[in-house]
């Protein structure tokens, strides 16, 4: 008889997420069982738990996710977990804390998309403001960008935090290769005269940039919103605005809101549980990957319609 499909799950937080719960399902997986309160030190022994208990042919259908709310920490764990594999004994992995791996990638995929369809252009060499970016969700955003050949900023409302952050994406994500900067969230008007492109990534509810911060902004192509919770992130952007013109905008900037990059973040996290049902080879799976389904998605969307 063939083994049940188990994704073990595991969160350094109190509770595993529901969101992550019903997508596992979702996408296919007959049980998603939850390790709570998790710190690294134990993720060795539990993977190794998981791994000897099943033969190398139903190892297949066993695979792990890793949640959390903290970046840093969820590679960490999925660097350790990958480690403790002993060949060929071994399962796939996917981190994705707090949702910000495939948010961030669902994000910076539809701006790269709206860059390309609505200016001809690409995110390489765009000045880009990763407002409250020092979030998990503004982190890999960020990051993804960067490595896309973005210069990026992180907007925080005390310098200190937003440079540690930006310092922690340069070196942790980045392997030193980029160089993502800080900046402080009252001087964000004067950084918006030289923005190509926004990302608001603050906590739910609160607007990070005002009409008259986009009416200064001169080169502003495309701002992107993640924030579903009134009011928008980013005045004039509507939650389902998906290449929306900005009416206050006098560069003809367009919008990206919180429901759009949601689709694709659904897609993104879905297809990547289900790359994990059907690998024939152990998949480890983060921001990178998440990056590049969600631009596969958003192009497989421009051939059907
Ligand atoms: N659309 C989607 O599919 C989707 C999916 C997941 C998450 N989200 C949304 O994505 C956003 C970012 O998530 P996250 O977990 O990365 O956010 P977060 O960690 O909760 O917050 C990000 C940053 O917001 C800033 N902030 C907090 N309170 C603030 C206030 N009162 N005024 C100004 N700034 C404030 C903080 O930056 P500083 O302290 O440095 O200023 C914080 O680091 C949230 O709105 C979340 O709801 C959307």
């Amino acid at each position: 008889m063939e083994k049940p499909f188990i994704l073990h799950m595991l969160t350094t937080a109190k509770n595993l997420s529901p969101f992550d719960v019903n997508m596992a399902v979702d996408a296919g997986w007959v049980s998603a069982i939850p390790y709570t309160n998790i710190e690294a030190s134990e993720v060795q022994g539990l993977v190794q738990d998981v791994i000897f208990s099943r033969s190398a042919k139903n190892l297949k259908r066993t695979s792990i996710f890793i949640g959390g709310r903290d970046t840093k920490q969820a590679m960490d764990m999925l660097r350790i977990a990958k480690h403790a594999m002993i060949p060929p004994f071994q399962v796939s992995i996917f981190a994705d804390p707090s949702g910000a791996f495939t948010t961030a990638a669902a994000m910076v995929a539809a701006v790269e998309h709206e860059l390309k369809q609505k200016f001809n252009t690409t995110l390489e060499g765009k000045n880009i403001l990763a407002l409250a970016g020092t979030g998990p969700v503004g982190q890999a955003a960020a990051v993804i960008a960067a490595k896309a050949g973005a210069n990026v900023r992180i907007i925080g409302r005390q310098l200190d935090k937003a440079q540690h952050i930006a310092d922690v994406c340069n070196c942790e994500f980045g392997e030193g290769k980029i160089t993502i900067l800080a900046g402080a969230d009252v001087d964000k008007a004067e950084y918006i005269k030289t923005t190509d492109v926004v990302f608001a990534t603050g906590a739910a509810g609160i607007e990070l940039l005002s009409a008259e911060l986009i009416a200064s902004a001169q080169q502003l192509k495309v701002a992107a919103d993640v924030n579903a919770v009134p009011p928008a992130g980013i005045a004039g952007i509507d939650a389902m605005s998906n290449g929306t013109p900005i009416t206050d905008s006098i560069s003809g900037a367009v919008g990206i809101g919180a429901l759009a990059i949601g689709n694709v973040k659904y897609q993104t996290q879905n297809l990547l549980l289900k790359q994990m049902i059907n690998c024939e080879k152990p998949l480890y799976l983060h921001f990178e990957h998440a990056f590049e389904v969600a631009r596969e998605y958003i192009k497989s969307t421009q051939k059907s319609s």
